[in-house]
């Protein structure tokens, strides 16, 4: 009789394993088998091998296991607070009112250059470590809030710093158009040169990002300087993601699309073709309910033609002191269901499987054989309950790559 030796077994636990295209993917009694940090053995538990030699065994109590959450869109490395937007918003001013007043993202810019790599660490550590507190075991975070070569890379290797002191993987990405510097006012162009002649093969050089985005906006850059910025992250091999359409509809999806983006974010503008256009390119679409909530913003991105077209949709947290203050991937679960009307199957595919997609992560996001095994433990009574919850729900446990981590259950 042969003998099947794991690592870790976890037993007495429901599985939504997010594997089939809809639904959850359940597994009722379930048991997973791990060993070096992946899934070596997943089913119910009825069909375990009958001779196991396991170094650690868990029983879950019953608990519902999901992959570890994917936060696919984050600004969470940056210093200041911006509180006192929010107090102008609520008496008028509109966000972008604030960003033509030199507020707004220039104002996060002026406080993350003057940190130290130290300060910038330790404003950033809390949020990364409440993310990981509601389950998330990967996350992608933006540069964006320093506009050279220095002051970008010291927010990317603060990104990177952090994923490992926190115990979380982190995906970096270059968001060098993000906001005009003062000093190129009125010269965006020149800027987008710098962006493409000396930001992108620095950073690329140095290793510091996975992905390259822009802020293709009114208050942005433009359709046609972001096809410049694009086409140097792709002269470096890098690939593309985009804040697209967020307040006017600029033709972002379709922009995306053309560059084979691995996502396109926000779309709460983005026409009809835009989303056909991201179908065949196999683009990703990233909801960010936060910021919609948070800018009282009406014009809710199009979920049906989004589904009609099989865009896969992604549900992120957009953590950024302007327009989400959010570290939470469960209340976005919530906000994407009540907001935008996902169900709850798909916002939890949102925030596992398709985010894994929007990063170009092909081994998570999914609990099956030879998947990462990055799981979280829900003590709910079914899954669809994290997304019921108004940002309620924290996981009782969490592994990653096979080692339990956070763990209460
Ligand atoms: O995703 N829209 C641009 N970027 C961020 C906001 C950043 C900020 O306001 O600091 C976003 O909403
Ligand atoms: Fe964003």
């Amino acid at each position: 009789m042969p003998v099947t030796t794991f690592d870790l077994l976890l037993t007495d636990v429901h599985l939504a394993t997010m594997r089939d295209a809809n639904g959850f993917g359940v597994i009722r009694d379930g048991a997973v088998g791990i060993s070096n940090g992946e899934i070596a053995w997943i089913g119910p538990a009825r069909d375990l091998p009958r001779d196991i030699r396991a170094a650690w065994r868990r029983t879950c109590g019953g608990r519902w296991a999901t992959p570890g959450l994917v936060d696919c869109h984050t600004h969470l490395v940056y210093a200041g607070n911006r509180a006192g937007e929010f107090e102008r918003r609520l008496n008028g001013a509109t966000y972008a009112d604030i960003a033509q007043a030199g507020g707004g993202i220039s104002a996060t810019v002026r406080a993350t250059r003057a940190a130290s790599e130290d300060e910038l660490a330790a404003e950033s550590r809390g949020r990364l470590v409440a993310m990981a507190e509601h389950g998330t075991t990967t996350v992608e975070i933006k540069s964006g809030y320093g506009q050279d070569v220095a002051q970008e890379a010291k927010q990317l290797a603060v990104a990177r710093r952090l994923g490992g002191e926190c115990g979380v993987d982190v995906c970096t990405t270059l968001l060098a158009a993000h906001a005009l510097p003062a000093d190129y006012a009125g010269r965006a162009d020149a800027y987008v040169d710098y962006v493409c002649a000396t930001m992108i093969p620095a950073i690329a050089k140095a290793g510091l990002a996975d992905a390259v985005d822009a802020f293709c906006e009114s208050i942005g850059f433009s359709p046609a300087q972001t096809r410049r910025v694009f086409a140097a992250a792709r002269a470096h091999g890098l690939p593309v993601k985009l804040h697209a359409d967020q307040l006017t509809d600029q033709e972002g999806g379709a922009l995306a699309a053309e560059f084979g983006a691995l996502s396109a974010d926000h779309l709460e503008h983005t026409n009809e073709a835009g989303v056909a256009a991201m179908a065949r390119a196999g683009t990703v679409a990233v909801l960010l309910p936060g910021a919609y909530y948070a800018l009282s913003d009406t014009h809710s991105p199009p979920v049906d033609a989004l589904r009609r077209h099989g865009v896969p949709m992604a549900v992120a947290t957009d953590c950024n002191p302007g327009t989400s203050p959010a570290t939470s991937l469960p209340l976005m679960l919530n906000m994407a269901c009540v907001l935008f009307r996902l169900t709850p199957d798909e916002a939890l595919a949102g925030a596992t499987k398709h985010a894994a997609r929007a990063l170009g992560l092909a081994d998570r996001g999914m609990l099956a054989a030879g998947m990462r095994a990055d799981i979280a433990l829900w003590d709910v009574a079914e899954p669809a309950e994290i997304a019921y919850w108004i940002g309620g729900v924290r996981p009782a446990g969490v592994i990653r790559r096979g080692v339990p981590a956070r763990w209460s259950a």
